[in-house]
């Protein structure tokens, strides 16, 4: 996630451009740049940090159309180099999203003589426009995205032309008076204008001063409707959203959809992971792993157990990285470091200390060039874009996603997972995004639910193997943003202790989909229920039994198995956002907790 802004009109425009980046900065803020047709030439500056950075490093530029950019870095470390716009003879590019198969574009362009200086896939994109580049720039730009795999939301800038286009990405074009403006979110132009044209998918924007005009793909000029927005600045921030963390909840189709960008095959049955450096024989040779990390990435690396274990056949321990150190514990062959920002010190002094030991290493994180992945082997970016609430929602998803990846990949290599069955597998994967989004558009349920047990004191949540994880997890989420006590529990271990605090006050929220322990978890509901707990059931939609013996169900699409963790997981997060909101608590910022825990 990246935010892009591209500006002509009246007024010069580097100072608008910055101004607006600033207002995007929670969409990525590793690296900035900006370019600028001078009258002459187009003058380009970028620099590594925040806007503020970038700000300081420009000197007075006299031009009054131009493009900027805030990167959140997929490919390429976050430097200098890596940032947009990136450049190709008169051509300026500033790009959000992934290109896919920019390897291939970038072999064949080599080929033809462009030189390429950063670690991006967006400089292909430069470089591709400047190849069909004649004489007509919303030509070169149609021509060039007709070869694009992948997502983008690009503004172009060649001469005092500007073009923009998206496919996946969000664009917006702000009209406004002898002055128009691109962007990737309202609240980067809502200062200037409140009229605003959304940019569908595969549409291209021609942005002059006085007009806009919109073409499809074969430059067939389309009509575009005019939308007048009523927002303020602050909402406008949270996409209308009341908060980021439920903004961040309903971003995670898209999140999924760029975790999953040009790693997943599935007519081929076929894995491809950019920075892992195992290759099949080491992977063979893995005979434990250790997966470290706290809190919600723990969550994560609970279930990666259950995955690498039934996917690959290879035996894993979790360890919370606060404790693993001291613990004395050997390490797996593997060890990978799961943490969203990378920062954290106690996934830190865990992976040291594992690396010590002279175990290979992997980390999976949210965030490029952070200490974690200056310190490993292997690094698997979970691509979800920045995350502002301190609760971790959209990262987790990714990073789950991630392990299902790596279990898969590892399974296949190592003949525990038959061609076919990967195809299977990666079609319902691919599936998940789509079902997330039916998820979310029915939370009246979760809503009721809520508001009747917002006063409770004690809340449990209850899942058994592949559901556990999601059980710790949810109950997390409770804890961390609502202030109610919260435990998750393994369901069949209730009766060993915990049966005892069950009464008419405790809820207990039961992830009962359908699969090998459904009868088991249904016995566990049994035993609550004779409790007089109310029960709400997280089950499957084809599950016709379960309301039998539960208060409340919410119903989550049909997947396979190893899946529907995903699913349940969002209805959790809701859980924990609505009975927060009910309670009037600060949902972003929850008291005594920071977003990155860098001390030990
Ligand atoms: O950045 P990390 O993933 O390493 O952070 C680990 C935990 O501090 C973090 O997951 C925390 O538990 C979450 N904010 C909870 O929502």
């Amino acid at each position: 996630m990246c935010g892009i802004v591209g500006y002509k009109g009246k007024r010069q425009a580097a100072a608008i451009i910055i101004d607006s980046l600033k207002r995007l900065e929670y969409r990525g803020y590793d690296s900035a740049g900006i370019a600028i047709f001078n009258g002459k030439a187009i003058e380009v500056h970028k620099e590594k940090g925040r806007i503020i950075d970038l700000e300081k490093v420009i000197p007075d530029i006299s031009g009054t159309v131009g493009i900027g950019h805030t990167r959140w870095a997929t490919h390429g470390r976050p430097n200098k180099i890596n940032a947009h716009p990136h450049t190709s003879g008169d051509i300026a590019v500033v790009h959000n999203g992934i290109i896919e198969n920019y390897q291939q574009l970038k072999e064949r362009l080599s080929q033809s003589g462009y030189n390429f200086v950063s670690e991006t896939d967006t400089e292909v994109l430069a470089h591709l426009i400047n190849y069909y580049h004649k004489s007509d720039l919303i030509e070169a730009v149609l021509s060039a995205l007709k070869e694009i795999k992948g997502s983008y939301a690009i503004a172009v800038l060649c001469g005092n032309e500007l073009v923009a286009a998206r496919k996946d990405s969000p664009l917006i074009i702000g009209l406004g008076e002898g002055e128009n403006f691109v962007a990737s979110d309202i609240p980067a132009i809502l200062k200037y204008t409140r009229k605003v044209i959304f940019l569908n998918d595969l549409e291209v924007a021609y942005v002059d001063q006085d007009r806009v005009t919109f073409f499809d793909t074969e430059k067939r000029e389309i009509e575009k409707k005019v939308n007048t927005i009523e927002w303020n600045l602050e909402a406008a921030e949270k996409s209308g959203y009341e908060h980021f963390m439920l903004k961040e909840i309903h971003e995670q189709p898209r999140a999924l959809h760029d975790t999953f960008a040009g790693r997943i095959y599935e007519l081929e049955g076929n894995i491809v992971f950019d920075g892992l450096k195992l290759t099949e024989s080491r992977i063979k040779d893995i005979s434990r792993i250790s997966i470290i990390a706290c809190g919600t990435s723990y969550n994560a690396g609970f279930l990666g157990k259950y995955l690498f274990e039934q996917l690959s056949g290879i035996h894993v321990d979790v360890e919370i990285a606060s404790e693993f150190r001291y613990a004395h514990s050997s390490p797996g062959s593997l060890v990978i470091a799961i943490s969203q920002s990378g920062e954290t010190a106690d996934t830190l002094a865990a992976l040291r200390e594992a690396k010590s030991s002279g175990c290979r290493t992997l980390a999976i994180t949210n965030v490029t060039g952070s200490t974690i992945t200056r310190e490993v082997e292997s690094v698997i970016y979970t691509r979800s874009g920045p995350e502002i609430g301190v609760a971790a929602t959209k990262t987790f998803i990714s990073q789950l996603a991630v392990l299902y990846l790596l279990a898969l990949y590892f399974g296949k290599i190592r003949g525990k997972i038959s061609q076919d069955r990967m195809k299977r597998m990666l079609v319902s994967l691919k599936h998940i995004p789509a079902q997330i989004t039916r998820l979310l558009n029915d939370k009246e349920m979760i809503i009721k639910f809520a508001s009747v047990f917002k006063s409770s004191n004690d809340f449990f949540f209850i899942g058994r193997t592949l559901n556990y994880p999601i059980a710790l997890e949810g109950a997390l989420k409770l804890k961390e943003i609502s202030y109610i006590h919260a435990e998750g529990y393994a369901a069949g271990e209730l009766k060993h202790g915990p049966l005892a605090l069950i009464t008419q006050n405790t809820p207990v929220v039961a992830i009962a989909t359908k699969g090998l322990t459904y009868d088991k978890v249904v016995n566990n509901i049994k035993e609550v229920k004779a409790r007089e707990a109310p029960v709400l059931a997280i089950a499957d939609e084809k599950d016709s039994e379960i309301e039998k013996y539960v208060d409340s169900v919410i119903r989550v699409p049909t997947t396979e198995e190893i899946f529907s963790p995903v699913l349940s997981t969002v209805v959790v997060q809701l859980l924990s956002y609505y009975i927060a909101k009910a309670r009037n608590c600060p949902i972003d910022q929850p008291r005594n907790l920071a977003k990155s825990v860098t001390v030990e």
